[in-house]
């Protein structure tokens, strides 16, 4: 039996030096020892506690759901690509090192994914490297740089050289179209979420992204592909109709399943059997977004109780696919 692993987790350190001064770079207010709170300019982003930057927290938390390892990955919030590559490469170092402090003293059950300047795709192609020398697992990219979507030329070869190092990467939405629409209701997280992903797996398949990449290449989408799977049918009728329109793919989209995996974050049965059904029992692995508001408490909860996946598909939901997500020895060899 592979061990339980969580594919979906962040973290924040909970001291790191003022950066951007005088930009609306994200900094921490400490509140006390276990609070603090995400600041962007003068805006409460996010309020916080001691699960984000301490290990023996989030230890007692997996114990209490039976959790075996957590990836570590950076909160979105700090991805910083509107910086300047420096700044962005400056914070991404920052952030990557205190990232490995956390997980350093629960070595092998936290395992930790870096943040990269992906403005700027040579510098974040070096940072990616030297991270994984320091002990990353695998990289967590926002799903868009701005206007630039995954099949942008640069972020492209950015895939290229993970699928060549051999290194996971998680896709996690960010940077929400803002309008008064969309500001009530968290429909930023709600709608704008599943959404981006939904159009991050567009610029892959559509843009040719996964013709030009190594099928080596291990890519995971946040919140179960967003609304991918759902809209399947929609987007190879389009694809087949409307080619003159879609057609840059060399195949139709259906034909990359297989290329991608998502993570389990849906909260309902019905939700994880139609990725289970759409995107194949290989693809799909247990996340949690822990430890935030909008996750699954107790992480695992909808994969142990789903009646529908037999024993061997539950154990690779919760732990096989991840672990060869991960390129972690199978425990037979271990
Ligand atoms: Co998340």
């Amino acid at each position: 039996m592979s061990p339980v692993i969580d594919v979906h987790t962040h973290y924040v350190p909970r001291g790191w030096p003022v950066l951007g001064e005088g930009t609306d770079a994200p900094r921490l207010r400490i509140d006390s020892v276990r609070e603090a709170t995400i600041m962007v300019g003068s805006r409460e982003f996010r309020r916080i506690f001691s699960d984000c930057w301490d290990h023996e927290v989030r230890l007692s938390d997996m114990a209490n759901d039976a959790i075996d390892a957590q990836v570590v990955s950076p909160t979105p919030v700090f991805f910083s690509y509107d910086q300047t590559p420096a700044k962005g490469l400056e914070i991404a170092k920052i952030f990557n090192d205190l990232a490995l402090d956390i997980c350093e003293p629960a070595k092998g059950r936290l395992l930790p994914f870096c943040q990269v300047p992906l403005q700027d795709p040579e510098l974040a192609c070096a940072e990616l490297d030297r991270c994984l020398r320091a002990g990353h697992l695998g990289v967590e990219i926002g799903n868009h740089v701005g206007d630039r979507d995954l099949d942008d030329e640069g972020i492209v070869m950015f895939l290229q050289h993970c699928a060549e190092v051999g290194a996971p990467v998680f896709v996690h939405p960010w940077d929400m179209p803002t309008s008064p629409r969309l500001d009530r209701w968290m429909s930023q997280w709600l709608t704008g979420m599943p959404a981006e992903t939904h159009l991050s797996l567009l610029a892959v398949i559509l843009g040719g992204v996964f013709d030009k990449v190594p099928d080596s290449l291990k890519i995971c989408f946040a919140h179960g592909g967003g609304s991918f799977a759902f809209w399947l049918g929609r987007l190879e009728n389009a694809w087949h109709e409307r080619q003159d329109v879609v057609g840059v793919s060399a195949k139709p989209p259906s034909e990359y399943i297989g290329r991608f995996s998502v993570d389990t974050v849906v909260f309902n049965p019905p939700s994880l059997r139609l990725l289970v059904d759409v995107l194949g029992v290989d693809n799909v692995m247990l996340g949690s977004d822990y430890p935030y508001p909008l996750g699954e408490r107790p992480v695992g909860h909808v994969v142990r109780k789903a009646d529908f996946l037999s024993a061997p598909d539950r154990a690779q939901l919760l732990g096989g696919n991840a672990a060869k997500f991960l390129s972690l020895p199978s425990p037979q060899a271990a």
